[in-house]
């Protein structure tokens, strides 16, 4: 899957969208490289061996929609193409993330792969 955004991520973002309680929610389900995070999850791939399998599209299209890869995945589906018209102003944008957090959140998990010399 490609870039939604068209503009590169920003690492330093994306770690701090996956740290974060309130946005990512990711440490409730994984582990990653986060010294400073007390409480991580055991429910899922730990993130860093994620990222040294998967290139950054493969990561992409798994944070949109897990579900299209694990039917019955309790992962959430963060990305939803907003292209639905004629909705109550309420359910308008109602992604988890928005492209760029998406792109952000891509660009810090690459940084985690190891065999990246980039
Ligand atoms: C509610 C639990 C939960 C949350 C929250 C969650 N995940 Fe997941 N994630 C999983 C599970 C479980 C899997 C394993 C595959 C499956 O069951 O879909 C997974 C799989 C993945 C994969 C693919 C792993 C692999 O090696 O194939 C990536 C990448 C990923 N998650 C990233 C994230 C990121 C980034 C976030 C936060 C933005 C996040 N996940 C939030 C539960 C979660």
């Amino acid at each position: 899957m490609e870039s939604l955004s068209g503009s590169p991520g920003d690492p330093v973002r994306g770690r701090a969208i996956v740290a974060s309680r309130q946005t990512g929610l990711c440490l409730l389900c994984h582990s990653g490289p986060f010294p400073e995070e007390r409480f991580q999850g055991n429910l899922a791939p730990e993130l860093s061996l994620s990222a040294g399998r998967l290139t950054a599209p493969q990561l992409r299209a798994r944070i949109v929609d897990a579900s299209r890869f694990n039917p019955g995945t309790i992962m959430p589906s963060y990305y939803k193409a907003q292209d639905l018209v004629r909705v109550a102003p309420k359910f308008v944008n109602q992604s988890i993330l928005n492209e760029q957090e998406i792109e952000d959140v891509v660009a810090f998990l690459v940084t985690l792969n190891k065999s990246n010399t980039q």
